[in-house]
């Protein structure tokens, strides 16, 4: 007899996303007339072409592999050397941090990485993530078995939320003195979904706790191209002592338009460890390194090339104009919100703003007037946990011309409100 595993069986509902893509769909299907005027701006999604020395270095990739003097086979399964290099390089000892080449595992994006790096990790560990929180690392740790049964009023048994409210500036604050400490700290700044990024002083916090107690800090930087507060660490290592307790997490998705050619890495230094039952330290990196080689033969040679070619001096210049495409499309949705009343976070560092639903309205059903009635798609706050609760994400991934035509219809929406 086949066994299920059963941790699937303890998952709430469907995935955020493709949950907001069937209330669309029925919304489409019920007027189609309406249908081509929905603007998407729910999941962070990228919709401008892809930098042309990308483009250019996996056309060459192709090219290379179309002649039998270039052709390539099986690469190494973490990346090859070069690309390897360049993000070790570019992203990292650049600026003064001490990352080596083969502390990076090339992969096909972060949100996998999020979730299969617990597999080197033992059973039960104890888990926390903010509140909202990325929906990926709470199932993740569910179907790993991380999470006792779902809750009434949203969560996971087992599971601990770390609130991020207007009160805390939705910065996660440490477990008060005397409760069981988490042994895997999930942080994400520049923050989704609530756009706000974490001060050094904070992160150096979380980075003396988990120290202090052996756990272990996974660092989300998938939006670290938006964070151009000098007091937000981009990296998790520009922290003393974060090489000995975090893991980093990246992405090319959001920096380099690459939601659908799909690449990004993880940062697991040496000296990061965990214990045994008896307590004794083991480093992870081998274990990471033989899980991708077993597991994985890595991403495709073009993508790999392409990924490669962000870090030369037009690739930077072509990511840099990407990333101010959309900081400007933030603005512009921010400042629209505030002229309408409406209190925002984020979209300063970050391709979200975090929004507080007018007159005190519901997540969902704010999404459902928004959508009926604006025909604009957004993400309600209760998607990403129960302290979303009155609160609505607008990406910033979208066209100009839909950005501003956004915020006029929020005006209309709201002028129509006050009648
Ligand atoms: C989001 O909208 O939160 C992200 O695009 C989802 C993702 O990166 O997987």
């Amino acid at each position: 007899m086949a066994l299920v595993n059963e941790n699937y069986l303890k998952l709430v509902a469907g995935y955020l996303f493709p949950e907001i893509a069937r209330r669309v769909s029925a919304f489409a299907a019920e007027r189609p007339d309406l249908a081509k005027e929905i603007i998407r701006c729910g999941i962070g999604d990228v919709t401008e072409p892809l930098p042309p020395s990308a483009v250019a270095a996996m056309n060459a990739a192709n090219a290379e592999l179309a002649s039998r003097a270039t052709f390539k086979g099986y690469g190494p399964g973490t990346g090859y050397e070069s690309v390897l290099a360049a993000i070790a390089h570019g992203d990292f000892r650049s600026r003064g941090l001490d990352i080596a080449d083969d502390e990076v595992f090339l992969s096909d994006g972060s949100k996998g990485d999020c979730g299969n790096i617990l597999e080197i990790l033992g059973a039960g560990n104890r888990i926390a993530v903010t509140d909202p929180v990325y929906p990926a690392y709470v199932d993740s740790n569910v179907m790993f078995g991380n999470a006792g049964a779902a809750m009434a009023g949203g969560g996971y048994e087992g599971i601990v939320y770390l609130p991020c409210t207007e009160a805390n500036a939705f910065l996660p604050e440490l477990p008060a003195a005397g409760t069981a400490a988490p042994d895997v700290i999930y942080l994400c700044s520049p923050n989704n979904p609530t756009g706000t990024v974490m001060d050094r002083a904070r992160l150096e916090q979380w980075v003396a706790y988990a120290r202090k107690h052996r756990a272990l800090i996974f660092w989300d930087a998938a939006y670290e191209a938006f964070n151009r507060d000098p007091n937000a660490p981009k990296s998790v290592y520009e922290i003393a002592g974060a090489r000995e307790c975090a893991i980093e997490f990246r992405s090319f998705s959001k920096s380099g338009g690459f939601t659908g050619v799909r690449c990004g890495y993880t940062v697991l230094p040496k000296s990061v460890m965990a214990y045994t039952r008896a307590g004794a330290a083991v480093a992870l990196h081998p274990l990471w390194n033989r899980r991708w080689n077993t597991r994985s033969n890595g991403v495709s040679y073009a993508v790999q090339r392409g990924a490669e070619a962000l870090y030369t001096e037009a690739g930077r210049r072509e990511v840099r104009a990407l990333v101010d495409f959309y900081m400007e499309n933030a603005r512009i949705l921010r400042e629209g919100c505030r002229a309408l009343g409406w209190k925002t976070w984020g979209g300063e560092n970050a391709p979200y703003v975090w929004c507080k639903t007018p007159e005190g309205r519901d997540s969902w059903g704010f999404f459902d007037t928004m959508l009926r009635e604006a025909r604009v798609v957004t993400t309600p706050g209760a998607g990403f946990g129960r302290c979303g609760e009155g609160y609505f994400r607008i990406s910033a991934f979208n066209s100009r011309a839909n950005v501003e035509e956004v915020v006029r219809r929020m005006g209309r929406l709201a002028s129509c409100a006050a009648h």
